[in-house]
Protein backbone atom coordinates (compact mmCIF):
# COMPACT_ATOMS: atom_id res chain seq x y z
CA UNK A 1 0.00 0.00 0.00
CA UNK A 2 1.50 3.59 -1.12
CA UNK A 3 1.40 5.77 1.91
CA UNK A 4 -0.55 9.06 1.65
CA UNK A 5 0.49 11.47 4.95
CA UNK A 6 -1.99 14.60 4.66
CA UNK A 7 -1.97 17.39 7.45
CA UNK A 8 -4.15 20.29 8.07
CA UNK A 9 -2.88 23.72 9.57
CA UNK A 10 -2.84 23.77 13.47
CA UNK A 11 -5.12 25.73 15.03
CA UNK A 12 -4.23 28.62 17.47
CA UNK A 13 -5.31 28.27 20.97
CA UNK A 14 -5.96 31.55 21.91
CA UNK A 15 -9.61 31.04 20.77
CA UNK A 16 -11.70 28.34 20.22
CA UNK A 17 -12.67 26.58 17.15
CA UNK A 18 -14.97 28.10 14.39
CA UNK A 19 -16.71 26.88 11.09
CA UNK A 20 -13.63 27.93 9.51
CA UNK A 21 -11.18 25.39 11.42
CA UNK A 22 -14.07 22.96 10.49
CA UNK A 23 -14.39 23.53 7.28
CA UNK A 24 -10.83 22.45 6.55
CA UNK A 25 -10.85 19.84 9.22
CA UNK A 26 -13.68 18.22 6.53
CA UNK A 27 -12.47 18.69 3.57
CA UNK A 28 -8.87 17.77 4.57
CA UNK A 29 -11.15 14.73 6.04
CA UNK A 30 -12.67 14.00 2.53
CA UNK A 31 -9.08 13.41 0.96
CA UNK A 32 -8.07 11.42 3.75
CA UNK A 33 -10.78 9.00 3.56
CA UNK A 34 -11.05 9.03 -0.16
CA UNK A 35 -7.54 8.15 0.09
CA UNK A 36 -7.87 5.06 2.48
CA UNK A 37 -10.69 3.80 0.04
CA UNK A 38 -8.87 3.22 -2.74
CA UNK A 39 -5.92 1.33 -0.64
CA UNK A 40 -2.97 4.37 0.36
CA UNK A 41 -1.55 3.40 3.78
CA UNK A 42 -3.18 7.01 5.04
CA UNK A 43 -1.42 8.81 7.99
CA UNK A 44 -3.81 12.07 8.62
CA UNK A 45 -2.29 14.74 10.97
CA UNK A 46 -4.06 17.92 12.27
CA UNK A 47 -3.79 19.47 16.15
CA UNK A 48 -3.18 22.92 17.74
CA UNK A 49 -0.46 25.63 18.22
CA UNK A 50 -0.08 26.75 21.29
CA UNK A 51 2.53 29.00 21.83
CA UNK A 52 3.81 32.85 20.61
CA UNK A 53 2.77 35.63 21.62
CA UNK A 54 -1.04 36.32 21.10
CA UNK A 55 -1.25 32.96 22.97
CA UNK A 56 0.70 34.35 25.47
CA UNK A 57 -1.31 37.43 25.27
CA UNK A 58 -4.74 36.15 25.72
CA UNK A 59 -3.83 34.13 28.70
CA UNK A 60 -2.47 37.40 30.51
CA UNK A 61 -5.85 39.23 29.38
CA UNK A 62 -7.30 36.16 31.25
CA UNK A 63 -5.48 35.88 34.34
CA UNK A 64 -4.06 32.86 33.48
CA UNK A 65 -1.10 30.62 32.50
CA UNK A 66 -0.63 30.32 29.57
CA UNK A 67 -0.75 26.34 29.78
CA UNK A 68 -3.82 26.62 31.28
CA UNK A 69 -5.51 28.33 28.16
CA UNK A 70 -3.86 26.50 26.06
CA UNK A 71 -5.33 22.70 27.59
CA UNK A 72 -8.22 24.24 27.81
CA UNK A 73 -8.92 25.22 24.50
CA UNK A 74 -6.61 22.53 23.08
CA UNK A 75 -9.35 20.28 24.12
CA UNK A 76 -11.89 21.81 22.27
CA UNK A 77 -10.05 21.36 18.96
CA UNK A 78 -9.69 18.10 19.89
CA UNK A 79 -13.47 17.25 20.64
CA UNK A 80 -14.42 18.61 17.83
CA UNK A 81 -13.04 16.00 15.36
CA UNK A 82 -15.52 13.23 16.09
CA UNK A 83 -18.46 15.29 16.72
CA UNK A 84 -17.29 16.59 12.75
CA UNK A 85 -16.82 12.86 11.71
CA UNK A 86 -12.98 13.69 10.85
CA UNK A 87 -10.73 10.20 11.43
CA UNK A 88 -7.76 12.08 12.13
CA UNK A 89 -4.52 9.62 13.05
CA UNK A 90 -3.19 11.79 15.61
CA UNK A 91 -3.66 15.34 17.33
CA UNK A 92 -0.51 16.88 18.13
CA UNK A 93 -0.34 20.08 20.26
CA UNK A 94 2.96 21.73 20.44
CA UNK A 95 3.19 21.94 23.70
CA UNK A 96 3.80 17.95 23.62
CA UNK A 97 7.19 17.41 25.37
CA UNK A 98 8.28 14.97 22.28
CA UNK A 99 7.31 18.18 19.61
CA UNK A 100 9.38 20.35 21.49
CA UNK A 101 12.82 18.10 21.64
CA UNK A 102 12.40 17.47 17.80
CA UNK A 103 11.78 20.97 17.22
CA UNK A 104 15.00 21.79 19.19
CA UNK A 105 17.13 19.00 17.27
CA UNK A 106 16.35 20.31 13.49
CA UNK A 107 16.68 23.88 14.41
CA UNK A 108 20.23 22.95 15.72
CA UNK A 109 20.73 21.21 13.19
CA UNK A 110 19.81 24.51 10.94
CA UNK A 111 21.69 26.23 13.04
CA UNK A 112 24.64 24.02 13.16
CA UNK A 113 24.76 23.98 9.20
CA UNK A 114 25.63 27.74 9.24
CA UNK A 115 22.14 29.19 8.38
CA UNK A 116 21.60 31.39 11.44
CA UNK A 117 23.14 34.45 13.04
CA UNK A 118 22.75 36.89 15.54
CA UNK A 119 21.09 40.50 14.23
CA UNK A 120 18.94 42.79 15.04
CA UNK A 121 15.16 42.66 15.19
CA UNK A 122 13.14 45.59 15.63
CA UNK A 123 9.06 45.35 15.91
CA UNK A 124 6.09 47.31 18.28
CA UNK A 125 6.52 46.35 21.91
CA UNK A 126 4.44 46.62 24.80
CA UNK A 127 6.03 47.49 27.85
CA UNK A 128 3.05 46.06 30.30
CA UNK A 129 3.01 43.03 28.52
CA UNK A 130 6.99 43.17 28.20
CA UNK A 131 6.29 41.65 24.64
CA UNK A 132 6.58 42.26 20.91
CA UNK A 133 3.08 42.60 19.13
CA UNK A 134 3.12 40.58 15.98
CA UNK A 135 1.62 42.59 12.63
CA UNK A 136 -2.24 41.17 12.58
CA UNK A 137 -2.62 41.86 16.31
CA UNK A 138 -2.04 45.74 16.36
CA UNK A 139 -5.08 47.92 16.93
CA UNK A 140 -5.43 51.29 14.79
CA UNK A 141 -3.01 53.60 15.94
CA UNK A 142 -0.33 51.48 17.15
CA UNK A 143 -1.86 50.60 20.03
CA UNK A 144 -1.59 46.74 22.60
CA UNK A 145 -4.35 45.11 21.87
CA UNK A 146 -4.82 43.76 25.42
CA UNK A 147 -3.76 47.00 27.17
CA UNK A 148 -5.07 49.41 24.13
CA UNK A 149 -2.52 51.35 24.93
CA UNK A 150 0.27 52.50 22.47
CA UNK A 151 3.58 50.29 21.86
CA UNK A 152 6.73 51.53 21.39
CA UNK A 153 9.28 50.99 18.80
CA UNK A 154 11.94 49.15 20.12
CA UNK A 155 14.74 47.00 18.88
CA UNK A 156 16.49 43.68 20.09
CA UNK A 157 19.23 41.03 19.58
CA UNK A 158 17.84 37.72 17.69
CA UNK A 159 18.59 34.84 16.38
CA UNK A 160 17.70 34.98 12.39
CA UNK A 161 17.06 32.23 10.32
CA UNK A 162 18.92 33.36 6.54
CA UNK A 163 16.32 32.73 4.49
CA UNK A 164 18.31 34.76 1.33
CA UNK A 165 20.51 31.85 1.14
CA UNK A 166 17.13 29.48 -0.25
CA UNK A 167 16.34 32.15 -2.91
CA UNK A 168 17.75 30.28 -5.86
CA UNK A 169 16.53 26.69 -4.09
CA UNK A 170 13.15 28.06 -3.84
CA UNK A 171 13.56 29.50 -7.10
CA UNK A 172 14.53 26.23 -8.64
CA UNK A 173 11.65 24.54 -6.47
CA UNK A 174 8.71 25.96 -8.35
CA UNK A 175 10.49 25.89 -11.70
CA UNK A 176 10.51 22.25 -11.49
CA UNK A 177 7.57 21.92 -9.58
CA UNK A 178 4.46 23.42 -11.17
CA UNK A 179 1.70 21.55 -8.49
CA UNK A 180 3.81 22.43 -5.63
CA UNK A 181 1.12 24.45 -4.75
CA UNK A 182 -2.42 24.56 -6.07
CA UNK A 183 -4.57 26.03 -7.79
CA UNK A 184 -2.28 27.48 -9.76
CA UNK A 185 -3.24 31.32 -8.45
CA UNK A 186 -1.61 30.50 -5.20
CA UNK A 187 1.37 28.81 -6.59
CA UNK A 188 1.79 32.28 -8.90
CA UNK A 189 1.30 34.89 -5.78
CA UNK A 190 4.05 32.78 -3.75
CA UNK A 191 6.06 32.51 -6.91
CA UNK A 192 6.24 35.88 -7.48
CA UNK A 193 6.63 36.74 -3.67
CA UNK A 194 10.02 33.96 -4.15
CA UNK A 195 10.88 36.69 -7.26
CA UNK A 196 10.53 39.99 -5.18
CA UNK A 197 13.76 38.78 -3.04
CA UNK A 198 13.81 36.95 0.58
CA UNK A 199 14.84 39.21 3.68
CA UNK A 200 15.79 37.04 6.15
CA UNK A 201 13.80 36.13 9.08
CA UNK A 202 14.13 36.10 12.83
CA UNK A 203 14.53 33.48 14.47
CA UNK A 204 13.74 33.45 18.30
CA UNK A 205 12.29 36.17 20.63
CA UNK A 206 14.71 37.15 23.72
CA UNK A 207 11.76 38.70 25.60
CA UNK A 208 9.35 36.19 25.23
CA UNK A 209 9.20 33.06 27.32
CA UNK A 210 6.16 30.91 25.96
CA UNK A 211 8.06 29.07 23.42
CA UNK A 212 10.83 26.65 22.97
CA UNK A 213 14.06 27.34 24.07
CA UNK A 214 16.84 27.57 21.76
CA UNK A 215 19.14 24.94 22.75
CA UNK A 216 22.42 26.78 21.69
CA UNK A 217 21.05 30.31 23.31
CA UNK A 218 18.28 29.01 26.29
CA UNK A 219 17.73 32.79 27.09
CA UNK A 220 15.92 32.92 23.86
CA UNK A 221 12.59 31.03 22.59
CA UNK A 222 11.94 30.38 19.00
CA UNK A 223 9.69 32.79 17.25
CA UNK A 224 6.24 30.56 17.05
CA UNK A 225 6.02 29.91 13.50
CA UNK A 226 9.40 27.66 13.19
CA UNK A 227 8.20 25.62 15.97
CA UNK A 228 4.45 25.08 14.20
CA UNK A 229 5.30 24.30 10.60
CA UNK A 230 7.27 21.76 12.08
CA UNK A 231 4.83 19.50 13.54
CA UNK A 232 4.18 17.94 10.64
CA UNK A 233 7.97 16.91 10.88
CA UNK A 234 8.12 15.99 14.62
CA UNK A 235 4.18 14.32 14.52
CA UNK A 236 5.37 11.51 13.14
CA UNK A 237 8.31 10.72 15.70
CA UNK A 238 6.02 9.88 18.51
CA UNK A 239 2.06 9.86 17.32
CA UNK A 240 2.56 5.96 17.79
CA UNK A 241 4.14 5.06 21.09
CA UNK A 242 7.60 2.96 20.25
CA UNK A 243 7.45 3.79 16.55
CA UNK A 244 9.22 6.37 14.34
CA UNK A 245 6.59 6.49 11.56
CA UNK A 246 8.90 9.44 9.92
CA UNK A 247 10.23 6.77 7.15
CA UNK A 248 7.30 5.16 6.25
CA UNK A 249 5.44 8.95 5.65
CA UNK A 250 7.88 11.39 4.91
CA UNK A 251 7.83 13.89 3.11
CA UNK A 252 4.05 15.31 3.65
CA UNK A 253 1.91 14.44 0.34
CA UNK A 254 -0.77 17.08 1.44
CA UNK A 255 -0.98 20.23 3.37
CA UNK A 256 -4.04 21.73 3.31
CA UNK A 257 -4.07 25.27 4.54
CA UNK A 258 -5.59 28.67 4.35
CA UNK A 259 -4.94 31.21 1.92
CA UNK A 260 -3.62 33.69 4.88
CA UNK A 261 -0.60 31.60 5.88
CA UNK A 262 0.42 30.21 2.20
CA UNK A 263 3.49 32.29 2.71
CA UNK A 264 4.83 30.49 5.90
CA UNK A 265 4.04 26.87 4.10
CA UNK A 266 5.42 27.91 0.31
CA UNK A 267 8.21 29.98 1.25
CA UNK A 268 9.52 29.80 4.83
CA UNK A 269 8.60 25.71 5.07
CA UNK A 270 10.44 24.64 2.46
CA UNK A 271 13.25 26.68 2.72
CA UNK A 272 13.55 25.39 6.79
CA UNK A 273 13.50 21.86 5.73
CA UNK A 274 16.36 22.80 3.00
CA UNK A 275 18.26 24.15 5.82
CA UNK A 276 17.91 20.75 7.71
CA UNK A 277 18.50 18.90 4.65
CA UNK A 278 14.79 16.98 4.97
CA UNK A 279 12.89 16.89 1.85
CA UNK A 280 10.50 19.35 0.74
CA UNK A 281 6.36 18.68 0.90
CA UNK A 282 4.56 17.28 -2.30
CA UNK A 283 1.77 19.71 -2.61
CA UNK A 284 0.32 22.58 -0.45
CA UNK A 285 -3.57 22.50 -1.09
CA UNK A 286 -4.63 26.38 -0.42
CA UNK A 287 -8.42 26.88 0.46
CA UNK A 288 -10.43 29.72 0.56
CA UNK A 289 -12.26 31.11 3.44
CA UNK A 290 -15.68 31.32 4.62
CA UNK A 291 -17.28 34.49 4.46
CA UNK A 292 -20.34 35.50 6.43
CA UNK A 293 -23.91 35.59 4.77
CA UNK A 294 -23.41 39.17 3.37
CA UNK A 295 -20.08 38.14 2.34
CA UNK A 296 -18.25 39.74 4.73
CA UNK A 297 -16.01 38.40 7.08
CA UNK A 298 -17.65 35.98 9.60
CA UNK A 299 -17.59 37.96 12.71
CA UNK A 300 -20.30 37.60 16.13
CA UNK A 301 -20.85 41.12 16.26
CA UNK A 302 -22.07 41.32 12.29
CA UNK A 303 -24.23 38.14 13.23
CA UNK A 304 -23.34 36.78 9.81
CA UNK A 305 -22.03 33.66 11.32
CA UNK A 306 -23.16 29.68 11.00
CA UNK A 307 -22.79 28.35 14.18
CA UNK A 308 -21.19 24.98 13.27
CA UNK A 309 -22.20 23.70 16.77
CA UNK A 310 -26.23 24.48 16.25
CA UNK A 311 -26.26 22.89 12.57
CA UNK A 312 -24.44 19.53 14.20
CA UNK A 313 -26.56 19.61 17.10
CA UNK A 314 -29.61 19.98 14.59
CA UNK A 315 -28.38 18.00 11.60
CA UNK A 316 -25.41 15.75 12.17
CA UNK A 317 -22.50 15.96 10.90
CA UNK A 318 -23.11 14.72 7.24
CA UNK A 319 -24.91 17.72 6.23
CA UNK A 320 -22.51 20.46 7.51
CA UNK A 321 -19.94 18.25 5.56
CA UNK A 322 -22.00 18.08 2.54
CA UNK A 323 -22.86 21.85 2.40
CA UNK A 324 -19.26 23.05 3.00
CA UNK A 325 -17.93 21.43 0.24
CA UNK A 326 -20.79 21.93 -1.96
CA UNK A 327 -21.38 25.58 -1.22
CA UNK A 328 -17.67 26.55 -1.13
CA UNK A 329 -16.02 25.95 -4.29
CA UNK A 330 -12.61 24.30 -3.26
CA UNK A 331 -9.72 26.88 -3.37
CA UNK A 332 -11.85 29.97 -3.90
CA UNK A 333 -13.88 32.00 -1.16
CA UNK A 334 -17.22 31.34 -0.22
CA UNK A 335 -20.14 32.69 1.81
CA UNK A 336 -22.41 30.58 3.72
CA UNK A 337 -25.72 30.96 5.84
CA UNK A 338 -28.33 29.28 7.73
CA UNK A 339 -30.47 29.94 4.73
CA UNK A 340 -28.41 28.55 2.29
CA UNK A 341 -27.85 25.31 4.46
CA UNK A 342 -31.23 24.73 4.77
CA UNK A 343 -31.83 24.90 1.13
CA UNK A 344 -29.41 21.80 0.56
CA UNK A 345 -30.17 19.92 3.19
CA UNK A 346 -34.27 19.97 1.59
CA UNK A 347 -33.14 20.05 -1.62
CA UNK A 348 -30.34 17.71 -1.90
CA UNK A 349 -30.34 16.21 0.91
CA UNK A 350 -33.89 15.16 2.17
CA UNK A 351 -34.69 15.68 -1.70
CA UNK A 352 -32.68 14.13 -3.71
CA UNK A 353 -30.50 11.64 -2.25
CA UNK A 354 -32.36 11.00 0.53
CA UNK A 355 -35.90 10.23 -1.20
CA UNK A 356 -33.95 8.21 -4.16
CA UNK A 357 -32.42 5.80 -1.06
CA UNK A 358 -35.90 5.23 0.38
CA UNK A 359 -37.86 4.94 -2.68
CA UNK A 360 -35.83 2.51 -4.14
CA UNK A 361 -35.37 0.29 -0.80
CA UNK A 362 -39.16 0.82 -0.62
CA UNK A 363 -39.91 -0.21 -3.91
CA UNK A 364 -37.37 -3.32 -3.61
CA UNK A 365 -39.19 -4.22 -0.54
CA UNK A 366 -42.75 -3.81 -2.10
CA UNK A 367 -42.58 -5.58 -5.64
CA UNK A 368 -39.62 -7.79 -4.70
CA UNK A 369 -40.17 -9.20 -1.08
CA UNK A 370 -36.83 -7.00 -0.19
CA UNK A 371 -34.65 -9.04 -2.20
CA UNK A 372 -32.34 -7.44 -4.58
CA UNK A 373 -33.31 -8.84 -8.10
CA UNK A 374 -30.56 -11.00 -10.03
CA UNK A 375 -31.72 -9.75 -12.79
CA UNK A 376 -28.85 -7.65 -14.47
CA UNK A 377 -28.57 -4.22 -14.82
CA UNK A 378 -29.33 -1.52 -17.39
CA UNK A 379 -26.72 -1.16 -20.06
CA UNK A 380 -26.99 2.20 -20.58
CA UNK A 381 -27.00 3.26 -17.46
CA UNK A 382 -24.04 0.82 -16.51
CA UNK A 383 -21.68 2.52 -19.41
CA UNK A 384 -22.72 6.16 -18.26
CA UNK A 385 -21.44 4.99 -14.76
CA UNK A 386 -18.24 4.21 -16.54
CA UNK A 387 -16.95 7.61 -15.81
CA UNK A 388 -18.12 8.28 -11.98
CA UNK A 389 -15.18 6.34 -10.15
CA UNK A 390 -12.00 7.45 -12.73
CA UNK A 391 -13.30 11.01 -12.55
CA UNK A 392 -13.65 10.90 -9.02
CA UNK A 393 -10.28 9.93 -8.82
CA UNK A 394 -8.48 12.27 -10.48
CA UNK A 395 -10.30 15.32 -9.52
CA UNK A 396 -9.46 13.96 -5.58
CA UNK A 397 -6.03 13.65 -6.17
CA UNK A 398 -5.98 17.25 -7.38
CA UNK A 399 -7.68 18.14 -3.94
CA UNK A 400 -10.48 19.06 -5.77
CA UNK A 401 -13.19 18.48 -2.98
CA UNK A 402 -16.47 20.42 -4.62
CA UNK A 403 -15.78 19.26 -8.26
CA UNK A 404 -15.62 15.65 -7.28
CA UNK A 405 -18.77 16.10 -5.50
CA UNK A 406 -20.68 18.22 -7.91
CA UNK A 407 -19.63 15.06 -10.10
CA UNK A 408 -21.37 12.41 -7.66
CA UNK A 409 -24.01 14.66 -7.64
CA UNK A 410 -24.86 14.62 -10.87
CA UNK A 411 -25.23 11.06 -10.98
CA UNK A 412 -27.65 10.98 -7.77
CA UNK A 413 -29.94 13.32 -10.12
CA UNK A 414 -29.17 10.85 -13.41
CA UNK A 415 -30.97 8.04 -10.81
CA UNK A 416 -33.58 9.99 -9.78
CA UNK A 417 -34.60 10.79 -13.62
CA UNK A 418 -34.26 7.10 -13.78
CA UNK A 419 -36.75 6.13 -11.68
CA UNK A 420 -39.12 8.90 -13.50
CA UNK A 421 -38.47 7.40 -16.76
CA UNK A 422 -38.82 3.92 -15.74
CA UNK A 423 -41.53 4.26 -13.69
CA UNK A 424 -41.46 0.92 -12.03
CA UNK A 425 -44.52 1.72 -10.11
CA UNK A 426 -46.33 1.33 -13.97
CA UNK A 427 -44.08 -1.53 -14.99
CA UNK A 428 -45.36 -3.12 -11.67
CA UNK A 429 -49.04 -2.90 -13.03
CA UNK A 430 -48.37 -5.19 -16.02
CA UNK A 431 -47.26 -9.11 -15.36
CA UNK A 432 -45.59 -9.00 -18.67
CA UNK A 433 -43.21 -6.77 -17.68
CA UNK A 434 -41.91 -8.14 -14.53
CA UNK A 435 -38.40 -9.09 -16.32
CA UNK A 436 -38.16 -5.25 -17.23
CA UNK A 437 -39.39 -3.98 -13.33
CA UNK A 438 -36.66 -6.61 -12.46
CA UNK A 439 -33.91 -5.30 -14.26
CA UNK A 440 -34.95 -1.09 -13.34
CA UNK A 441 -34.90 -1.82 -9.65
CA UNK A 442 -31.06 -3.74 -9.92
CA UNK A 443 -30.06 -1.18 -11.75
CA UNK A 444 -31.01 1.05 -8.90
CA UNK A 445 -29.74 -0.80 -6.07
CA UNK A 446 -26.93 -1.05 -7.83
CA UNK A 447 -26.59 2.99 -9.02
CA UNK A 448 -27.86 3.56 -5.09
CA UNK A 449 -24.66 1.24 -4.01
CA UNK A 450 -22.23 3.17 -6.26
CA UNK A 451 -23.04 6.95 -5.64
CA UNK A 452 -23.07 5.75 -1.72
CA UNK A 453 -19.83 4.33 -2.01
CA UNK A 454 -18.24 7.37 -4.10
CA UNK A 455 -20.16 9.70 -1.16
CA UNK A 456 -18.52 7.75 2.11
CA UNK A 457 -15.60 10.55 2.39
CA UNK A 458 -18.07 13.17 2.37
CA UNK A 459 -20.82 11.67 4.28
CA UNK A 460 -19.28 8.63 6.59
CA UNK A 461 -22.34 8.08 8.64
CA UNK A 462 -25.30 8.28 6.26
CA UNK A 463 -23.67 6.50 3.59
CA UNK A 464 -22.80 3.64 6.25
CA UNK A 465 -26.86 3.15 7.26
CA UNK A 466 -27.14 3.49 3.88
CA UNK A 467 -24.71 0.98 2.89
CA UNK A 468 -26.05 -1.53 5.31
CA UNK A 469 -29.82 -1.38 4.30
CA UNK A 470 -28.83 -2.30 0.82
CA UNK A 471 -27.25 -5.57 2.20
CA UNK A 472 -23.54 -4.60 0.91
CA UNK A 473 -22.15 -4.68 4.28
CA UNK A 474 -18.52 -5.01 3.45
CA UNK A 475 -18.77 -5.40 -0.36
CA UNK A 476 -17.67 -2.09 -0.83
CA UNK A 477 -15.97 -2.18 -4.33
CA UNK A 478 -15.95 0.68 -6.27
CA UNK A 479 -17.62 -0.13 -9.58
CA UNK A 480 -21.08 -0.45 -11.36
CA UNK A 481 -20.78 -3.58 -11.36
CA UNK A 482 -23.52 -6.26 -12.70
CA UNK A 483 -22.38 -9.05 -9.39
CA UNK A 484 -23.59 -9.96 -5.96
CA UNK A 485 -27.16 -9.76 -6.44
CA UNK A 486 -29.81 -11.66 -4.63
CA UNK A 487 -28.99 -9.80 -1.05
CA UNK A 488 -31.58 -8.79 0.98
CA UNK A 489 -31.87 -4.86 1.51
CA UNK A 490 -33.74 -3.83 5.13
CA UNK A 491 -35.76 -1.15 5.99
CA UNK A 492 -34.35 2.44 6.94
CA UNK A 493 -35.87 5.37 8.49
CA UNK A 494 -35.54 8.49 6.32
CA UNK A 495 -32.20 9.02 5.57
CA UNK A 496 -32.29 12.92 6.09
CA UNK A 497 -35.68 13.56 7.39
CA UNK A 498 -37.13 16.70 6.28
CA UNK A 499 -36.35 19.28 8.24
CA UNK A 500 -39.97 21.40 8.60
N1 LIG B 1 -1.61 28.45 13.82
C1 LIG B 1 -1.61 28.92 12.48
C2 LIG B 1 -1.27 27.82 11.51
C3 LIG B 1 0.03 27.12 11.77
S1 LIG B 1 0.27 25.79 10.67
C4 LIG B 1 1.83 25.31 10.94
C5 LIG B 1 -3.01 29.46 12.14
N2 LIG B 1 -3.99 29.10 12.98
S2 LIG B 1 -5.52 29.56 12.83
O1 LIG B 1 -6.23 28.97 13.93
O2 LIG B 1 -5.60 30.98 12.70
O3 LIG B 1 -6.03 28.98 11.48
C6 LIG B 1 -5.99 27.58 11.24
C7 LIG B 1 -6.46 27.30 9.83
O4 LIG B 1 -7.83 27.68 9.70
C8 LIG B 1 -5.68 28.08 8.77
O5 LIG B 1 -5.39 27.26 7.65
C9 LIG B 1 -6.63 29.19 8.39
O6 LIG B 1 -6.47 29.63 7.08
C10 LIG B 1 -7.97 28.48 8.56
N3 LIG B 1 -9.07 29.44 8.74
C11 LIG B 1 -9.23 30.34 9.75
N4 LIG B 1 -10.35 31.09 9.50
C12 LIG B 1 -10.92 30.69 8.33
C13 LIG B 1 -12.11 30.97 7.64
N5 LIG B 1 -12.95 31.93 8.01
N6 LIG B 1 -12.40 30.21 6.57
C14 LIG B 1 -11.63 29.14 6.18
N7 LIG B 1 -10.51 28.85 6.83
C15 LIG B 1 -10.01 29.72 7.76
O7 LIG B 1 -3.14 30.14 11.15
Amino acid sequence: MAPFYITTAISYVNGVPHLGHAYEAIVTDVLARHMRQVGADVFFLTGTDEHGEPVADAARAQGVDPQVLADRNAERFRALMPQLEVSNDFFIRTTDEQHKLRVQEVLARIHERGYTYMGLYEGWYCPRCADFKVENEILDGNRCPIHETELTREQEENWFFRLSAFQEPLERLFAERPDFVLPQHHFNEARAFIASGLADVSLSRARLNWGVRVPWDPGHVFYVWFDALLNYYTALGYARPGEDLTERYWPADFHIIGKDILKFHAVFWPAMLMAADIEVPRHLFVHGFLLGADGRKMSKSLGNVLDPFEVLERFGADALRHYLCREVTFGHDGAVSRDGFQARYDGELANEYGNLANRTLNMIERYCDGVVPTAGTDEALRAEFAGLFPRVDELLARAEVSLALEEIWQYVRRLNRYVEERAPWALAREQSRVGELQMVLASLAEGLRAVTIALVPYMPAKTQSLLEALGVGEREERAFAAAGYGGRVSALAPLFPKST
